[in-house]
């Protein structure tokens, strides 16, 4: 089958990708199942494991995302069956509960390989069912960014119905929490760096956006656009550089849900902002399964469909990544197999 390595190049922290033959996997295991992986789709994480920007071991399969059939199960598995439509997990580990690790050792892409093959056989509590109305390519795009907007509004933000959401950029993560955010009747005010971009996220539903680039004190627009108040919950991918103007950006006793490391992690920030309106930082990664199957539940009711800016073969993976360093997207860029 083939299949796509990380090679560590030359001296520098850089990687190269090749592609790989390999014999495909065929003993499935007592709890294992084994799926034919038919789309994924590339998150910010992603990228950084394969430019070489976060190490990862050398001769590591890429890729943090599956959406695939169910080809064989293994003895003792009965929550799926042969031709059952499933997705992945981040934490394949990590199956209910709070959290007790802090690091990406477990996650699939990173700490062990990932989903840049066309077969695998892992156990079957690594994956659970793909929501049923949605393709491989759309299925795809929930175990990481999906879920990560999900839980960051639904499961720690307890978001309800006409509160305020904030999100930043049109990436994968902020795309999903506000068609998550639209979908629970909340109003959503969109940032971007394009004048392009604003406008498809008003069509997406987005009720106020601003320009970040242009309006680089947005926090003051956001508080003029609330009447003063702020907004109920900050969707933070922007790290560093925004987490201070997240703050001032929020209601008090709002939530922020910090998520992103887009312009870095080294922030000073003056923590009165944070004292004085009583805020809530939530430090957030991804979720757990159980948190998926809940999200995969919810998107049975909610009437939207994840946004797919452009997809690639799988054979074209690195041209889907140098479209990535672009930042043209807006969504979701998902590879097909
Ligand atoms: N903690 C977690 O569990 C978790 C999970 C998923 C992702 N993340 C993190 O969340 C961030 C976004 O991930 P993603 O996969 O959604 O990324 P992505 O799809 O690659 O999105 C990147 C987008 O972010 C926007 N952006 C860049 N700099 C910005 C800034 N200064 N202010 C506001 N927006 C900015 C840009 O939007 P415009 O082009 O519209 O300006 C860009 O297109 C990354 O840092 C990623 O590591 C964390």
């Amino acid at each position: 089958m083939k299949a796509v390595k990380l090679f560590k190049s030359g001296s520098e922290q850089t990687t190269s990708l090749e592609f790989v033959n390999l014999e495909a996997p065929k003993n499935v295991g007592k709890g294992e199942i084994k799926v034919k992986v038919y789309a994924s789709s590339l998150n910010y994480h992603d990228l950084g494991v394969m430019t070489g920007n976060m190490p990862s071991e050398n001769g590591r399969i890429p890729l943090a995302d599956c959406s695939g059939i169910v080809e064989k199960i293994g003895t003792e598995v009965t929550e799926f069956k042969i031709g059952d439509h499933v997705i992945s997990t981040f934490f394949p580990n990590w199956l209910d509960g709070t959290p007790n690790f802090s690091d990406f050792s477990c996650v699939p892409g990173d700490g062990i390989d990932g989903f840049a093959q066309e077969v695998v056989i892992k156990p079957a509590t690594a994956f659970t069912l793909a929501p049923k109305k949605y393709s491989h390519l759309q299925a795809s795009t929930l175990t990481t960014a999906g879920l990560t907007a999900w839980r960051a509004l639904i499961a720690e933000g307890h978001l309800k119905a006409n509160e305020t959401v904030l999100i930043q950029g049109t990436g994968g993560v902020s795309i999903f929490a506000l068609q998550i955010a639209k979908a629970l009747g909340c109003k959503v005010i969109a940032t971007s760096s394009s004048h392009e971009k604003l406008e498809r996220l008003k069509q997406l539903g987005a009720d106020q956006v601003i320009h970040y680039k242009e309006v680089t004190d947005w926090s003051s627009k956001v508080l003029e656009l609330t009447d003063g108040k702020g907004v109920d919950h900050v969707v933070e991918v922007g790290g560093a550089n925004t987490f201070e103007q997240s703050c001032k950006a929020c209601k008090v006793g709002g939530h922020i849900a910090l998520i992103g490391v887009l312009t870095g992690i080294h922030a000073s920030i003056q923590t009165l902002y944070i004292l004085m309106k009583q805020l809530r930082i939530n430090g957030i990664l991804v979720g757990s399964r159980k948190q998926q199957q809940d999200f995969v539940a919810a998107i049975q009711e909610y009437d939207f469909y994840p946004v797919i800016d452009k997809v690639f073969a799988f054979n074209d993976l690195r041209n889907a990544v140098q479209y990535q360093i672009t930042g043209q997207h807006f969504g979701k860029i998902c590879i097909e197999y």
